[in-house]
């Protein structure tokens, strides 16, 4: 089956290498002519472990091509998926819509075959019924349907969540739009991956609230973290012990600075909205936002505290700046606003990230850029590891202490066991560990 792919970042590229290696033909479309470019050399925009290869194999067999040409790329193309980006809109929170909507009305624009239009970005309930009116307006005379079809991949684990889901969802009433859609993931359905067919409304609903509840639960363990500190308990073994319960479930129980990333805070905040334009409050919601916004501030002022009476002029050194490791993605990431925090009380801020650097850089003018852990750590008052990426999990202690000029390590992932590292003769700060 012929494939278009409209919109080829983190979702729509993977989502098309992926249905290409399934041996679908794929086009990826994106108005990046820049990003074009690249993936035509084969270079990756993101980092994610596994793409380029799999990229290079289905470029190489033909079943998979970019271009930044949307009416060649749907040309004969039996589903047409939009996975353009619904970020936040400025000054309301509302999830933007114009990129999606622009889409709608370019695929209107060249549509001369019958096809099923499939919104996998991620857009709030009722959009598909605007983007099936922006169609019909565009393209009066051509069989289409509109369908949803939300995405779960998480980035860092992205191919592997694409191709082994828990579920695919494919909101849709109109029985072609589910014998295509069908066809589209028959090789997950042999994978035995649930398939759930719902409304369309439900399945856009499906997405706001699995993340919403993420949300939830990532800040319920954080809010008992801090309940431990302050009675000495120890959060690992909170979490462990309700995480057994299969009702609970261990998954989106560790305890951190906050959730970050391109999903978590732009869609409790869009869903928010819409309940709002509903009159139906999310009071739940309201709050993990709330507590989760002020969090991440909260984290740097930790920082500051362990550094003493004055800590103006100190230095401190970030390890791990992208929203979680094995990502390059920065969106919304904790580091920021720990680094802000820690800029605005006077003290110099030194980082290391593998992957993060070059788009950290632009967010963090303030921050300096180190090529290795340890030249970040050389003269630093506070080592704070923020993001747990694997090259930190063994960081040799003896040479951490002898290049800081103090030995503190604020570990807000809670990778290192407090034992070890207070006999290595550092003062350990942790998330919850008492
Ligand atoms: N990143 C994730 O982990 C993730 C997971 C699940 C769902 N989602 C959702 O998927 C959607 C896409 O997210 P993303 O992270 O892939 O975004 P992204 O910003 O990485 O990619 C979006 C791409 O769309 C392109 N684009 C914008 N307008 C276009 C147009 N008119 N024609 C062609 N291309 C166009 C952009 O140039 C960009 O390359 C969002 O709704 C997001 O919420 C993201």
């Amino acid at each position: 089956m012929k494939i278009a792919m409209v919109g080829s970042g983190y979702v729509g590229l993977v989502s098309g290498v992926c249905f290409a290696d399934f041996g679908h033909d794929v086009v990826c479309i994106d108005k990046d002519p820049g990003k074009i470019e690249r993936l035509k050399a084969g270079v990756m925009p993101i980092y994610e472990p596994g793409l380029e290869d799999l990229v290079r194999r289905n470029t190489a067999s033909g079943r998979l091509s970019f271009t930044t040409d949307l009416a060649e790329g749907i040309s004969g193309a039996a589903a047409i998926f939009i996975a353009v980006g619904t970020p936040s809109r400025r000054g309301d929170g509302h999830a933007d819509l114009s990129f999606v909507y622009a889409v709608a009305e370019e695929v209107g624009e060249h549509l001369n075959h019958p096809a099923v239009i499939v919104t996998k970005s991620t857009v709030p309930v009722g959009t598909g019924d605007e983007v099936e009116r922006i169609l019909s307006e565009a393209a009066p005379k051509v069989q289409f349907a509109v369908a949803s079809n939300p995405e779960f991949l998480r980035e860092g684990a992205a191919i592997d969540d694409f191709k082994r889901p828990d579920r695919i969802v494919i909101g849709t009433d109109d029985e072609w739009a589910r014998g295509v859609l069908t066809e589209v993931y028959r090789p997950l359905f042999l994978n035995r991956s649930p398939i759930l067919f719902t409304s369309r409304r439900s399945a856009e609903l499906i997405k706001y609230a699995a993340n919403a509840f993420l949300a939830t639960k990532i800040t319920f363990i954080n809010e008992i973290a801090d309940l431990c500190e302050k009675v000495g308990g120890d959060v690992q073994d909170v979490a462990r012990g309700i995480g057994l319960d299969n009702r609970i479930g261990g998954k989106f129980l560790h305890a951190g600075p906050g959730y970050g990333g391109s999903c978590f805070p732009k869609d409790t905040l869009a869903l928010l909205k819409t309940a709002e334009d509903f009159d139906t409050p999310l009071r739940i919601v309201e709050a993990v936002a709330k507590v989760n916004e002020s969090r991440k501030r909260a984290m740097g002022r930790k920082v500051i505290d362990a550094l003493g009476e004055n800590p103006r002029g100190k230095k401190v050194a970030l390890l791990g700046l992208t929203f979680k490791p094995n990502t390059d993605d920065m969106r919304d990431a904790p580091s920021i606003a720990i680094a802000l925090a820690l800029h605005d009380a006077g003290i110099v801020v030194t980082a290391y990230d593998p992957e993060g650097m070059e788009s950290a850089r632009a967010l963090m003018p303030e921050v300096e850029m180190k090529d290795s852990a340890y030249a970040a750590i050389e003269g630093a008052d506070a080592v704070v590891l923020v993001t747990e990426w694997d090259a930190f999990r063994a960081l040799d202690l003896r040479r951490v202490k002898e290049l800081a000029a103090a030995p503190l390590l604020v570990d807000l992932r809670n990778i290192y066991q407090p034992s070890e590292v207070r006999a290595a003769g550092f003062t350990y700060l942790s998330i919850g560990r008492g």
